[in-house]
């Protein structure tokens, strides 16, 4: 089970966002030792399923599945169930599903699997929203969809790393709070709208980073994900 980040290099979790076992597993060796977790999510897992677990986890490093379950609460309890068998430390499902279905993913996890609440993809925005009948801003849905998943017994949240503060006072520290939109300065923006920079995310009081294009797409992963261990490191004011 993941507890809070220790260290900055804990704090980075790298999406492992590529098609196949063959292109993850190039990846991780470049990155083991140097990113705290590792994300697979819907490509992967859809592509492998639990060998894609599998490859992080001979590696040593611990697993963040990101299946933004969303389902009737059996469904999603059945799903939450069959991720504790594939020894994984973080698991989301999405906000939008209602209280009884986060509850029921909650309750299914208990202590064993952080369960995380995927507030508002960070590739939506204020635009966006009308055509898929929400109401209000980015940061009111998110709020209130970060307050109903820490009153399920959510144990973190995932959103923008623009709205940690408003969330933080929202719920205090009762859950952890994981940013994807990470872009270092000048990097591409690719589909994301409420992104910011490392630096910024922890300023603002994230407790875990996930960058995955960034990393990914770089000449020198490796070398990408110490830069941005360095960059969280200079935020907290602490070493790496
Ligand atoms: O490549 P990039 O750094 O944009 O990747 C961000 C990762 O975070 C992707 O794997 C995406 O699925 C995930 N994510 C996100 N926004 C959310 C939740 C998850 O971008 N709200």
């Amino acid at each position: 089970m993941t507890a809070r980040p220790v260290s900055p290099r804990d704090r980075l979790i790298l999406a492992l966002d590529v098609a196949d076992l063959n292109e993850a597993s190039i990846l991780l060796d470049k990155v083991a030792g140097r990113v705290g977790l590792v994300k697979v999510g819907l490509e992967l897992f859809t592509a492998c399923g639990p060998a894609a677990v599998r490859a992080v986890r001979e590696r040593g490093i611990g697993v963040f599945l990101d299946l933004k379950l969303h389902d009737i609460p059996a469904t999603v309890a059945g799903a939450v169930k069959s991720a504790l068998t594939h020894d994984v430390a973080m698991l989301t499902v999405h906000t939008g599903g209602t209280s009884a279905m986060l509850k029921a993913a909650a309750k299914e996890a208990g202590d064993h699997l952080m369960i995380l609440g995927v507030t508002l993809l960070t590739s939506i925005g204020q635009d966006d929203l009308a055509s898929v009948c929400l109401a209000g801003s980015p940061s009111d849905i998110v709020v209130k969809r970060a307050t109903l998943a820490a009153d399920c017994g959510l144990r973190g949240i995932v959103c923008s790393p623009n709205e940690v503060q408003p969330i933080r006072r929202a719920v205090g520290d009762r859950v952890a709070i994981i940013t994807p939109g990470i872009r270092p300065a000048g990097a591409e923006m690719g589909d994301q709208k409420r992104a910011a920079t490392p630096a910024a995310a922890i300023s603002n009081g994230a407790d875990y980073l996930v960058v995955g294009r960034p990393i990914r797409d770089a000449a020198d992963p490796g070398a990408a994900a110490d830069a941005l261990v360095d960059e969280i490191a200079g935020a907290l004011g602490t070493g790496r």
